[in-house]
Protein backbone atom coordinates (compact mmCIF):
# COMPACT_ATOMS: atom_id res chain seq x y z
CA UNK A 1 0.00 0.00 0.00
CA UNK A 2 1.62 3.56 -0.99
CA UNK A 3 1.47 5.20 2.41
CA UNK A 4 2.38 8.55 0.78
CA UNK A 5 -0.54 11.02 0.63
CA UNK A 6 -2.78 8.41 2.36
CA UNK A 7 -2.44 9.97 5.61
CA UNK A 8 -2.56 13.84 7.07
CA UNK A 9 0.62 14.97 7.06
CA UNK A 10 0.02 16.11 10.59
CA UNK A 11 0.24 11.75 11.43
CA UNK A 12 3.70 11.67 10.77
CA UNK A 13 4.59 14.21 13.25
CA UNK A 14 2.34 12.82 16.38
CA UNK A 15 5.13 10.72 18.68
CA UNK A 16 3.57 7.15 20.01
CA UNK A 17 1.80 7.29 23.40
CA UNK A 18 3.85 5.22 25.54
CA UNK A 19 1.48 3.54 27.90
CA UNK A 20 2.64 1.53 30.99
CA UNK A 21 2.56 -2.10 30.32
CA UNK A 22 -0.24 -4.09 31.01
CA UNK A 23 0.13 -6.76 33.67
CA UNK A 24 -1.04 -9.77 31.12
CA UNK A 25 0.98 -8.54 28.25
CA UNK A 26 4.22 -8.86 30.98
CA UNK A 27 3.51 -12.24 32.52
CA UNK A 28 2.84 -13.38 29.15
CA UNK A 29 6.22 -12.10 27.65
CA UNK A 30 8.32 -12.81 30.84
CA UNK A 31 6.71 -15.87 32.32
CA UNK A 32 6.13 -14.35 35.56
CA UNK A 33 3.19 -14.23 38.38
CA UNK A 34 1.96 -12.00 40.72
CA UNK A 35 3.49 -9.06 38.66
CA UNK A 36 2.26 -5.43 40.16
CA UNK A 37 1.61 -2.45 38.00
CA UNK A 38 2.96 0.99 39.49
CA UNK A 39 3.20 2.46 36.01
CA UNK A 40 0.34 4.07 35.25
CA UNK A 41 -1.22 6.05 38.50
CA UNK A 42 -3.80 4.14 39.08
CA UNK A 43 -5.53 3.52 42.67
CA UNK A 44 -4.37 0.14 43.98
CA UNK A 45 -7.46 0.33 46.20
CA UNK A 46 -9.63 -0.16 42.85
CA UNK A 47 -12.94 1.64 42.82
CA UNK A 48 -15.31 1.58 46.09
CA UNK A 49 -18.09 -0.95 47.01
CA UNK A 50 -20.44 1.94 46.09
CA UNK A 51 -18.92 1.98 42.11
CA UNK A 52 -19.04 -1.71 42.02
CA UNK A 53 -22.54 -2.21 42.90
CA UNK A 54 -23.52 0.67 40.31
CA UNK A 55 -21.48 -1.55 37.88
CA UNK A 56 -23.59 -4.48 38.15
CA UNK A 57 -26.75 -2.95 38.47
CA UNK A 58 -26.03 -1.09 35.59
CA UNK A 59 -25.07 -4.47 33.07
CA UNK A 60 -29.13 -5.14 33.54
CA UNK A 61 -29.44 -1.52 31.62
CA UNK A 62 -26.53 -2.55 28.84
CA UNK A 63 -28.58 -2.95 25.83
CA UNK A 64 -29.47 0.59 25.95
CA UNK A 65 -27.49 3.25 24.83
CA UNK A 66 -26.51 5.59 27.59
CA UNK A 67 -28.04 8.99 28.22
CA UNK A 68 -26.01 10.86 25.47
CA UNK A 69 -26.64 14.60 28.02
CA UNK A 70 -25.01 11.98 30.78
CA UNK A 71 -28.32 13.66 32.98
CA UNK A 72 -27.71 11.78 36.26
CA UNK A 73 -23.79 12.18 36.17
CA UNK A 74 -24.28 15.88 35.43
CA UNK A 75 -26.62 16.18 38.53
CA UNK A 76 -24.31 14.85 41.04
CA UNK A 77 -21.41 16.80 39.23
CA UNK A 78 -22.88 20.34 39.46
CA UNK A 79 -24.18 19.31 43.45
CA UNK A 80 -20.83 18.06 43.91
CA UNK A 81 -18.62 21.40 42.37
CA UNK A 82 -21.43 24.39 42.75
CA UNK A 83 -20.66 24.76 39.08
CA UNK A 84 -23.69 25.28 36.38
CA UNK A 85 -25.36 22.22 34.08
CA UNK A 86 -23.53 24.31 31.09
CA UNK A 87 -20.43 24.36 31.84
CA UNK A 88 -19.54 20.53 31.75
CA UNK A 89 -18.38 18.77 29.12
CA UNK A 90 -18.06 14.69 30.17
CA UNK A 91 -15.77 12.20 28.37
CA UNK A 92 -14.45 8.69 27.91
CA UNK A 93 -11.97 9.59 30.08
CA UNK A 94 -9.92 12.74 30.16
CA UNK A 95 -8.01 12.01 27.11
CA UNK A 96 -11.27 12.23 25.12
CA UNK A 97 -12.26 15.55 26.57
CA UNK A 98 -8.72 16.82 25.46
CA UNK A 99 -9.70 15.57 21.74
CA UNK A 100 -13.03 17.08 21.93
CA UNK A 101 -11.52 20.75 22.71
CA UNK A 102 -8.68 20.17 20.37
CA UNK A 103 -11.18 18.96 17.95
CA UNK A 104 -13.43 22.11 18.48
CA UNK A 105 -10.81 24.88 18.91
CA UNK A 106 -7.76 24.09 17.05
CA UNK A 107 -6.86 25.89 13.51
CA UNK A 108 -3.92 24.91 11.54
CA UNK A 109 -2.25 28.23 12.67
CA UNK A 110 -2.87 28.00 16.21
CA UNK A 111 -0.42 27.66 18.30
CA UNK A 112 -0.42 25.80 21.70
CA UNK A 113 2.05 26.34 24.54
CA UNK A 114 2.91 22.90 26.42
CA UNK A 115 5.22 23.17 29.39
CA UNK A 116 8.30 20.73 29.44
CA UNK A 117 8.09 18.08 30.95
CA UNK A 118 4.46 17.11 31.05
CA UNK A 119 1.57 14.70 29.67
CA UNK A 120 2.00 13.68 26.00
CA UNK A 121 -1.50 13.80 25.39
CA UNK A 122 -1.54 17.50 25.10
CA UNK A 123 1.20 17.67 22.25
CA UNK A 124 -0.55 14.60 20.69
CA UNK A 125 -4.16 16.69 20.14
CA UNK A 126 -1.92 19.76 19.38
CA UNK A 127 -0.74 17.85 16.22
CA UNK A 128 -3.35 15.74 15.87
CA UNK A 129 -5.09 19.29 14.53
CA UNK A 130 -2.09 20.25 12.73
CA UNK A 131 -1.74 22.87 15.24
CA UNK A 132 1.92 24.41 15.92
CA UNK A 133 2.84 22.69 20.00
CA UNK A 134 5.07 25.63 21.62
CA UNK A 135 6.94 24.24 24.29
CA UNK A 136 8.23 25.34 26.96
CA UNK A 137 11.31 23.85 29.28
CA UNK A 138 10.67 24.00 32.75
CA UNK A 139 12.25 25.80 35.21
CA UNK A 140 14.42 22.84 36.79
CA UNK A 141 11.24 20.51 37.25
CA UNK A 142 8.79 22.61 37.62
CA UNK A 143 6.53 25.09 34.55
CA UNK A 144 8.30 28.35 33.79
CA UNK A 145 5.47 30.70 34.15
CA UNK A 146 7.42 33.18 32.76
CA UNK A 147 8.91 31.90 30.09
CA UNK A 148 5.42 30.49 29.01
CA UNK A 149 4.06 34.11 29.25
CA UNK A 150 6.35 35.60 27.32
CA UNK A 151 5.34 32.52 24.60
CA UNK A 152 2.60 34.13 24.30
CA UNK A 153 1.51 35.88 20.89
CA UNK A 154 -1.61 36.70 19.03
CA UNK A 155 -1.53 33.01 17.24
CA UNK A 156 -1.62 31.64 20.98
CA UNK A 157 -4.78 29.29 21.77
CA UNK A 158 -4.56 27.90 24.36
CA UNK A 159 -1.96 27.08 27.48
CA UNK A 160 -1.62 23.86 29.23
CA UNK A 161 -0.50 23.82 33.00
CA UNK A 162 -0.65 20.42 34.56
CA UNK A 163 -1.30 20.74 38.21
CA UNK A 164 0.29 18.73 40.02
CA UNK A 165 2.42 17.90 36.55
CA UNK A 166 2.57 14.91 35.33
CA UNK A 167 5.15 13.31 35.62
CA UNK A 168 7.07 15.16 38.10
CA UNK A 169 4.85 15.93 40.87
CA UNK A 170 5.36 19.55 41.36
CA UNK A 171 2.86 22.15 41.55
CA UNK A 172 1.86 25.69 40.50
CA UNK A 173 0.89 27.02 43.48
CA UNK A 174 -2.21 29.71 44.01
CA UNK A 175 -0.40 33.01 44.50
CA UNK A 176 1.54 31.74 40.97
CA UNK A 177 -1.26 30.59 39.33
CA UNK A 178 -3.40 34.04 40.16
CA UNK A 179 -0.22 36.48 38.95
CA UNK A 180 -0.17 34.62 35.65
CA UNK A 181 -3.53 34.45 34.65
CA UNK A 182 -4.04 37.96 35.44
CA UNK A 183 -1.67 38.54 32.58
CA UNK A 184 -3.03 35.92 30.23
CA UNK A 185 -4.91 37.84 27.38
CA UNK A 186 -8.78 36.72 28.08
CA UNK A 187 -8.85 35.29 24.28
CA UNK A 188 -5.97 32.70 25.51
CA UNK A 189 -7.58 29.32 27.09
CA UNK A 190 -5.33 27.96 29.65
CA UNK A 191 -6.25 24.35 30.63
CA UNK A 192 -5.48 23.85 34.38
CA UNK A 193 -5.45 19.86 34.43
CA UNK A 194 -5.93 18.93 38.13
CA UNK A 195 -6.17 15.06 37.55
CA UNK A 196 -3.81 14.38 40.59
CA UNK A 197 -5.06 17.39 42.83
CA UNK A 198 -7.05 14.94 45.12
CA UNK A 199 -3.69 13.47 46.21
CA UNK A 200 -2.29 16.93 47.09
CA UNK A 201 -1.92 17.88 50.84
CA UNK A 202 0.04 21.14 49.70
CA UNK A 203 -2.64 24.18 51.00
CA UNK A 204 -1.05 26.35 48.28
CA UNK A 205 -2.20 23.99 45.42
CA UNK A 206 -4.97 26.33 43.71
CA UNK A 207 -8.68 25.40 43.37
CA UNK A 208 -9.12 25.81 39.41
CA UNK A 209 -13.01 25.61 39.15
CA UNK A 210 -12.90 27.90 42.36
CA UNK A 211 -10.78 30.34 40.14
CA UNK A 212 -13.26 29.57 37.04
CA UNK A 213 -16.07 30.95 39.04
CA UNK A 214 -14.25 33.47 40.76
CA UNK A 215 -14.25 35.37 37.32
CA UNK A 216 -11.23 33.97 35.43
CA UNK A 217 -13.52 32.80 32.47
CA UNK A 218 -10.79 31.65 30.30
CA UNK A 219 -9.70 28.74 32.66
CA UNK A 220 -10.85 25.24 31.53
CA UNK A 221 -10.15 22.74 34.16
CA UNK A 222 -9.80 18.68 33.98
CA UNK A 223 -10.90 16.10 36.40
CA UNK A 224 -10.69 12.49 35.89
CA UNK A 225 -12.17 9.78 37.40
CA UNK A 226 -9.11 7.14 36.59
CA UNK A 227 -7.18 8.67 39.67
CA UNK A 228 -8.58 9.03 42.63
CA UNK A 229 -11.41 7.09 41.96
CA UNK A 230 -9.65 4.24 40.71
CA UNK A 231 -11.76 3.67 37.85
CA UNK A 232 -9.56 3.77 34.88
CA UNK A 233 -10.47 1.10 33.29
CA UNK A 234 -13.91 2.41 33.09
CA UNK A 235 -12.85 5.89 31.11
CA UNK A 236 -14.70 8.66 32.59
CA UNK A 237 -13.31 12.53 32.62
CA UNK A 238 -14.91 16.08 32.24
CA UNK A 239 -13.77 19.95 32.15
CA UNK A 240 -15.22 22.78 33.91
CA UNK A 241 -15.45 26.13 31.84
CA UNK A 242 -17.50 28.71 30.25
CA UNK A 243 -21.33 28.08 29.30
CA UNK A 244 -20.30 29.55 25.75
CA UNK A 245 -17.40 27.99 25.34
CA UNK A 246 -19.05 24.12 26.59
CA UNK A 247 -22.15 24.96 24.41
CA UNK A 248 -19.99 25.40 20.87
CA UNK A 249 -17.77 22.32 21.65
CA UNK A 250 -20.68 20.26 22.31
CA UNK A 251 -21.85 19.98 19.02
CA UNK A 252 -19.09 18.16 18.08
CA UNK A 253 -19.22 15.48 20.84
CA UNK A 254 -19.86 11.76 19.70
CA UNK A 255 -23.58 11.50 21.25
CA UNK A 256 -23.10 8.32 23.32
CA UNK A 257 -19.27 9.01 24.50
CA UNK A 258 -19.30 8.51 27.65
CA UNK A 259 -21.10 4.61 28.23
CA UNK A 260 -23.48 3.56 30.64
CA UNK A 261 -21.60 1.71 33.42
CA UNK A 262 -19.26 4.89 33.63
CA UNK A 263 -21.93 7.24 33.70
CA UNK A 264 -23.77 4.92 36.47
CA UNK A 265 -20.06 4.61 38.37
CA UNK A 266 -19.43 8.55 38.16
CA UNK A 267 -22.32 8.76 40.23
CA UNK A 268 -21.56 6.61 42.87
CA UNK A 269 -18.24 7.52 42.83
CA UNK A 270 -19.27 10.98 43.73
CA UNK A 271 -20.88 9.36 46.87
CA UNK A 272 -17.75 7.35 48.06
CA UNK A 273 -16.22 10.12 50.49
CA UNK A 274 -14.62 7.37 52.39
CA UNK A 275 -13.19 5.79 49.85
CA UNK A 276 -11.84 8.85 48.18
CA UNK A 277 -10.16 9.60 52.29
CA UNK A 278 -8.73 6.36 52.10
CA UNK A 279 -6.96 6.71 49.11
CA UNK A 280 -5.44 9.65 50.03
CA UNK A 281 -4.19 8.15 52.90
CA UNK A 282 -2.77 5.50 51.34
CA UNK A 283 -0.90 8.16 49.08
CA UNK A 284 -0.07 9.72 52.29
CA UNK A 285 1.14 6.85 53.45
CA UNK A 286 3.15 5.51 50.54
CA UNK A 287 4.62 9.06 49.97
CA UNK A 288 6.03 9.34 53.60
CA UNK A 289 7.29 5.06 52.72
CA UNK A 290 9.44 6.46 50.09
CA UNK A 291 10.38 9.44 50.95
CA UNK A 292 12.56 7.50 53.81
CA UNK A 293 13.51 4.70 51.87
CA UNK A 294 14.79 6.73 49.23
CA UNK A 295 16.26 9.02 51.96
CA UNK A 296 18.20 6.17 53.63
CA UNK A 297 19.71 4.76 50.14
CA UNK A 298 20.45 8.14 49.25
CA UNK A 299 18.95 8.29 46.08
CA UNK A 300 17.76 11.67 44.40
CA UNK A 301 13.73 12.47 44.18
CA UNK A 302 11.35 15.00 43.73
CA UNK A 303 8.49 15.89 46.35
CA UNK A 304 5.78 15.65 45.10
CA UNK A 305 1.44 16.78 45.35
CA UNK A 306 0.42 13.19 43.16
CA UNK A 307 0.45 9.52 43.45
CA UNK A 308 3.48 9.19 41.95
CA UNK A 309 6.97 10.19 42.54
CA UNK A 310 9.92 10.99 40.28
CA UNK A 311 12.85 8.84 40.98
CA UNK A 312 16.13 10.04 39.62
CA UNK A 313 18.72 6.92 39.21
CA UNK A 314 21.73 9.04 38.25
CA UNK A 315 22.30 6.94 35.05
CA UNK A 316 19.92 6.22 32.54
CA UNK A 317 17.13 4.58 33.90
CA UNK A 318 16.33 1.86 31.16
CA UNK A 319 18.31 -1.27 32.98
CA UNK A 320 16.66 -0.28 36.40
CA UNK A 321 13.29 -0.44 34.76
CA UNK A 322 14.35 -3.75 32.88
CA UNK A 323 15.84 -5.57 36.71
CA UNK A 324 12.49 -4.53 37.76
CA UNK A 325 10.66 -5.38 35.10
CA UNK A 326 11.76 -8.92 35.28
CA UNK A 327 11.17 -9.16 38.72
CA UNK A 328 7.69 -8.70 38.76
CA UNK A 329 7.11 -4.45 38.85
CA UNK A 330 6.17 -2.82 35.97
CA UNK A 331 7.36 1.15 36.71
CA UNK A 332 7.45 4.11 34.17
CA UNK A 333 10.65 5.02 32.34
CA UNK A 334 10.62 8.53 31.88
CA UNK A 335 12.72 8.85 28.09
CA UNK A 336 9.58 9.87 26.39
CA UNK A 337 9.83 12.71 28.72
CA UNK A 338 12.68 13.65 28.60
CA UNK A 339 14.18 12.48 31.56
CA UNK A 340 16.61 9.05 30.09
CA UNK A 341 18.02 8.83 34.27
CA UNK A 342 14.87 9.04 36.34
CA UNK A 343 11.80 6.19 36.55
CA UNK A 344 8.40 7.20 37.66
CA UNK A 345 6.82 4.87 40.47
CA UNK A 346 2.82 5.23 41.08
CA UNK A 347 2.84 4.59 44.90
CA UNK A 348 0.97 1.26 45.85
CA UNK A 349 -0.43 -0.31 49.10
CA UNK A 350 2.26 -1.10 51.78
CA UNK A 351 3.31 -4.42 50.39
CA UNK A 352 3.92 -3.46 47.15
CA UNK A 353 6.08 -0.74 48.19
CA UNK A 354 7.81 -3.01 49.91
CA UNK A 355 8.26 -5.17 47.09
CA UNK A 356 9.32 -2.48 44.92
CA UNK A 357 11.87 -1.16 47.49
CA UNK A 358 13.31 -5.36 47.81
CA UNK A 359 13.73 -5.40 44.01
CA UNK A 360 15.06 -2.24 43.67
CA UNK A 361 17.87 -1.89 46.03
CA UNK A 362 18.41 -5.50 44.60
CA UNK A 363 18.86 -3.34 41.41
CA UNK A 364 21.20 -0.44 42.82
CA UNK A 365 23.73 -3.51 43.91
CA UNK A 366 23.63 -5.16 40.97
CA UNK A 367 23.74 -2.20 38.59
CA UNK A 368 25.75 -0.49 41.02
CA UNK A 369 23.70 2.59 41.44
CA UNK A 370 24.88 5.10 43.23
CA UNK A 371 23.71 7.74 45.56
C1 LIG B 1 -2.18 14.70 33.78
C2 LIG B 1 -3.12 13.72 33.18
N1 LIG B 1 -4.19 14.16 32.55
C3 LIG B 1 -5.06 13.31 31.99
C4 LIG B 1 -4.87 11.95 32.06
C5 LIG B 1 -5.84 11.05 31.36
O1 LIG B 1 -6.85 10.70 32.22
P1 LIG B 1 -8.04 9.75 31.77
O2 LIG B 1 -7.72 8.39 32.30
O3 LIG B 1 -9.24 10.36 32.41
O4 LIG B 1 -8.10 9.77 30.27
C6 LIG B 1 -3.77 11.44 32.72
C7 LIG B 1 -3.57 9.98 32.79
O5 LIG B 1 -2.61 9.47 33.27
C8 LIG B 1 -2.85 12.35 33.28
O6 LIG B 1 -1.74 11.92 33.88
Amino acid sequence: MKRSGMFRECIDRIPPYVPGKPIEEVERELGLNGVIKMASNENPLGPSQEVRQAVIYALDRVAQYPDANNFYLRDALVAELKVDPGQLLIGNGLDDVNRILAEALFNPDDEVIIPQPTFSQYEIVTRLMGAKPVFVKGDGYRHDLDAMLAAITDRTKMIFICNPNNPTGTIITETELVRFLRRVPASVLVVVDEAYAEFADDPALPNGIRLLQEGFANLVVYHTFSKIHGMAGLRLGYAVAAPELIRETLRIKDPFNVNLIAQAAGVAALNSKIHMKLSKELVQSGKRQFYEELDRLGIGYLPTQANFILIDCGQDSRAIYDFLLHNGIIVRATHSFGLPHCIRVTFGTAEQNDRFFRAFREGMKRLEITA
